[in-house]
């Protein structure tokens, strides 16, 4: 298969660059060692910054996002037993959608399909050779037949145990970790809304957050050791869980059967650069940040359409300078979005360890924050993505 750009990984970066690269007369192909319905399955965070919808709306991707998600022009946090409303609209004049990440999936695997989008799932023995050079991938497909890609450029959407990152050798990286001591516990139960708004709670008893999926069914995590184990969690003994949490002066959770329970990993990672010779990284492939803020998918997507930038113009304008540039515009706003990540978990989550000073001490940030309006403009501006490409 010869081809410009050989992509790794069918998720919504890998899917995301394959369909603005046709859009501007770009080849690609795209590869991915899951099936399809893998994909559709694995829950993901559901919340789109309004530049990400904006992205899946005007390159036609789907309008679905409009039309079935639901846009959010505030959330509440929630500590001391009180709520409080950090209204985006008002604040910085931006909104986000609660848009599922399986759906975003399935827009663009859809699109992709109906405009003949060459999309290999399933396949196995996947390598990538001569990355400094004319990259070439080695694969066999789902009905066992062995190809090689030859590419300009190879782009690895392929995930936070990228095969691609660990081909760049260790002299030619950086990496950056932050462990915390913390994870989520993550469930889909049948029960109606509790709120029309997310709840972002802190409470002695440790984080929650209370999302919504449908009219019917309800996401919702609470902090939890890295280690627990969901069998060891009957509805009874989350629900609990839950109400230590957010219940009081009057609010109380609406429960029902939890038909899905999952620990959910948490760590920041940056693999930097994010281009190595003529392999460029994208999405998780390079970085992952905590889940608290959402900010996963609107990054992978942001790395996308900078990276489109760049082979736009290497393809269609005859200039490399924007294509030379991925990796440190990518970078710049990955790393607010470290940030961003970090301080929600932090300012949220309560160690297990926590003296009565560092508690009375999160208090007084959180309080700093919904009593100032330039602290409720900091988070409304970072929830919601901060303008422009930086
Ligand atoms: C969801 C996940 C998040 O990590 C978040 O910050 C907000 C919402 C979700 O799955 O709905």
């Amino acid at each position: 298969i010869t081809t410009q750009v050989a992509i790794m990984g069918a998720g919504p970066a890998g899917l995301m660059l394959s369909h603005l690269l046709a859009k501007a007369g770009i080849e690609s192909t795209v590869i991915e060692v899951r099936s399809h319905e893998e994909i559709a399955r694995t829950v993901r965070a559901g919340i789109l910054e309004h530049g990400t919808v904006n992205l899946l709306v005007d390159s036609g991707v789907s309008d679905r996002v409009l039309t079935h998600g639901d846009r959010h022009d505030g959330i509440e946090l929630r500590f001391n037993g009180e709520s409080h409303r950090i209204d985006f609209k008002d604040l910085v004049g931006e909104s986000v959608w609660l848009y599922p990440q399986t759906d975003v999936f399935t827009d663009l695997a859809a699109r992709r399909m109906d405009d003949g989008g060459d999309v290999r799932y399933s396949v196995t023995d996947t390598s990538v050779h001569d990355l400094e050079g004319k990259p070439k991938v080695w694969f066999t497909d789902a009905d066992g037949v062995e190809y090689e890609i030859q590419a300009d450029f190879l782009v690895g959407a392929d995930g936070s145990r990228s095969h691609c990152r660990f081909q760049i050798p260790e002299a030619s990286r950086k990496w950056y970790f932050h462990e915390y001591p913390f994870a989520w516990f993550g469930i889909l139960a049948e029960a109606p809304r509790s709120s029309d708004e997310l709840i972002y709670a802190n409470s002695a008893n440790g984080f929650a957050l209370i999302s919504q999926r449908t009219e019917t069914v309800q996401r919702m995590y609470f902090q939890c050791d890295p280690k627990e184990n969901v069998a060891e969690w009957d509805d009874d003994r989350i629900w609990a869980e839950f109400r230590g949490r957010v219940n009081g002066n009057g609010f109380e959770l609406k429960e029902g059967p939890v038909i899905e329970k999952m620990v959910l990993p948490f760590r920041s990672f940056v693999h930097t650069p994010m281009r190595h010779g003529n392999l460029f990284l994208a999405g998780d492939a390079a970085h992952t940040v905590p889940p608290t803020g959402a900010k996963g998918l609107n990054l992978a997507i942001h790395d996308v359409k900078v990276l489109f930038e760049g082979l736009d113009s290497h393809y269609n304008s005859g200039s490399d300078r924007l294509l030379e540039s991925y990796s440190d515009r990518a970078l710049e706003r990955v790393w607010k979005a470290q940030q961003f990540s970090y301080w929600m978990t932090t300012m949220l989550h309560t160690p297990a360890d926590a003296d009565d000073f560092s508690r009375a001490r999160q208090l007084g940030e959180l309080n700093s924050v919904v009593s100032s309006r330039h602290g409720m403009a900091y988070l409304a501006e970072a929830y919601t993505g901060w303008p422009g490409r930086g």
